[in-house]
């Protein structure tokens, strides 16, 4: 805390504090009246105390929520204070190459113990899956040194897409249970929620609509980010079409080939987009893998685009008995891992009955909101696979924010288990899985003694 109040107070920044933090909370909306009171008076008499050198540890949390909010998440980061990892009020682009989290000296590691991971030994069986948290080279490098090693470069287009209008991503902070599997979430969201860093409970929603750069820009920065990764790390790359029927098909293909010709070693489909834009009432689309024929077709057809040595694997939504019955069988011949769970498409709305995410009804809720389903998912994919009798590799996520929530989804019979929200929230998270399990978790490649 001492570093911290130095640091602003050289800076000139305390002055100003309070009103940078209530900028930062109406940004998007305005609370109700009452809480903007009780929260503008917080924050003044946190900078009355900080400028008196009153401030003491205890004000640690508001001033963490403060300082991100007034957008200077870059000093609680550079003080080693926890914070989250991406600048939520600022835009996609200002994000793509500045990760705001704490970066450790040292990448943490599980000894020499590796685990096999799509045909790469990996160091320890963690990682982020295909989302802004993984959006170019900047972030695979802070997430790769952080002990994240099976990562997933978050999913590009065949020709540049613009975000959705922001707010993009936003705490779900009245979400701190999960939900029955599955449930047809309506969640109450406002852009000013806060949820401290480092909780297990956190849940967010989110609708950025898969922006992607050109593939110029992102072929490059794919090659850079591939040559940042060690060698008992993994980059999977996601890619999505658009289109229908055989124009969605070839989208698809054409893409997941720029990948591998980028250097990609395994491409994943990302058949389970919440986010995707319609001009129907909801303002969005259903995600592609409730239509089994379609997803099918898609990755038969990349299948047969991509060198038989690259990897392929299918990202799902969470799906019912049957869907996911259905499906699996027809995928397994095809690909060499299934991914899932995508975020929950639900309904979201500000406590003032407005849409959180304007002219989006729907959007993609995550984090400890969605861990039962991830559960559920992947014990019935598991069962799949082993009912099957064609090998796959599972990558499993949703809800995984600590390391209990970790250990769960991979004693299912997961090959590797990925976090996005519990990633985006809490910068240590798998140093925290290392330091708990590197020693006693399971895996096929044991080395010699
Ligand atoms: C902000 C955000 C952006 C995401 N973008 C993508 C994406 O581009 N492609 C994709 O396949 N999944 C995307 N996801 C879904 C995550 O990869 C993951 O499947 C989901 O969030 C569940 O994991 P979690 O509970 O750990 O967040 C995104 C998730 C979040 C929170």
């Amino acid at each position: 805390m001492g570093r911290l109040r130095d640091d602003l107070v050289g800076r000139g920044l305390v002055d100003g504090l309070p009103e940078a933090f209530l900028a930062g909370i109406t940004r998007f909306a305005r609370p109700p009246q009452p809480e903007l009171d009780a929260l503008a008076a917080a924050a003044r008499g946190l900078a009355a105390r900080l400028a008196a050198g009153d401030a003491g540890d205890d004000d640690l949390p508001l001033l963490t929520r403060v300082l991100f909010s007034a957008g200077h998440g870059g000093l609680l980061a550079d003080a080693g204070v926890p914070t989250p990892a991406y600048d939520v009020l600022g835009s996609y682009r200002d994000n793509l190459t500045t990760p705001v989290g704490p970066r450790l000296r040292e990448r943490p590691r599980a000894g020499d113990r590796r685990w096999r991971v799509l045909g790469r030994d990996v160091g320890f069986p963690i990682g982020v899956p295909a989302c802004v948290l993984n959006g170019g080279e900047e972030w695979v490098r802070h997430n790769a040194r952080n002990g994240y090693s099976v990562l997933t470069y978050k999913t590009v287009r065949s020709r540049a897409h613009e975000p959705n209008t922001q707010p993009n991503w936003v705490f779900a902070a009245r979400e701190t249970q999960s939900l029955p599997p599955g449930a047809a979430a309506e969640v109450t969201a406002d852009p000013w929620d806060w949820v401290e860093p480092g909780s297990p409970d956190v849940s967010t929603v989110n609708s950025f609509g898969v922006p992607s750069l050109t593939p110029e820009e992102w072929m490059a920065d794919l090659e850079r980010s591939l040559a940042t990764i060690d060698d008992d790390q993994l980059l999977v790359v996601s890619v999505m079409g658009e289109g229908n029927g055989t124009g969605l098909v070839d989208d698809f293909a054409a893409t997941a080939r720029l990948a591998e010709e980028s250097g990609a070693s395994v491409v994943e489909l990302n058949l389970s987009c919440p986010n995707t834009l319609n001009p129907s009432a909801s303002g969005v689309k259903p995600p592609l893998c409730l239509d089994a024929d379609a997803s099918v077709a898609v990755v038969e057809g990349v299948r047969r685009a991509l060198d038989d040595r690259t990897g392929l694997v299918a990202k799902l939504s969470w799906l019912d008995e049957a869907a996911l019955a259905a499906l699996v069988p027809r995928l397994a011949p095809l690909v060499d891992g299934v991914a899932g769970i995508n975020t929950l498409q639900s309904r979201v709305r500000r406590s003032d009955g407005e849409p959180t995410f304007p002219g989006r009804g729907l959007a993609g809720l995550s984090g400890a909101a969605v861990r039962d389903s991830a559960l559920d998912f992947t014990r019935r994919l598991v069962a799949l696979r082993e009912a099957g009798g064609r090998h796959f590799d599972v990558l499993a996520m949703g809800g995984v924010t600590d390391p209990a929530s970790f250990k769960a989804l991979f004693a299912l019979g997961a090959d590797a288990v990925q976090s996005a929200s519990g990633a985006f929230a809490n910068p240590f998270l798998a140093r925290d899985c290392v330091a708990a399990l590197g020693e006693t978790l399971p895996c096929a490649l044991e080395p010699a003694r």
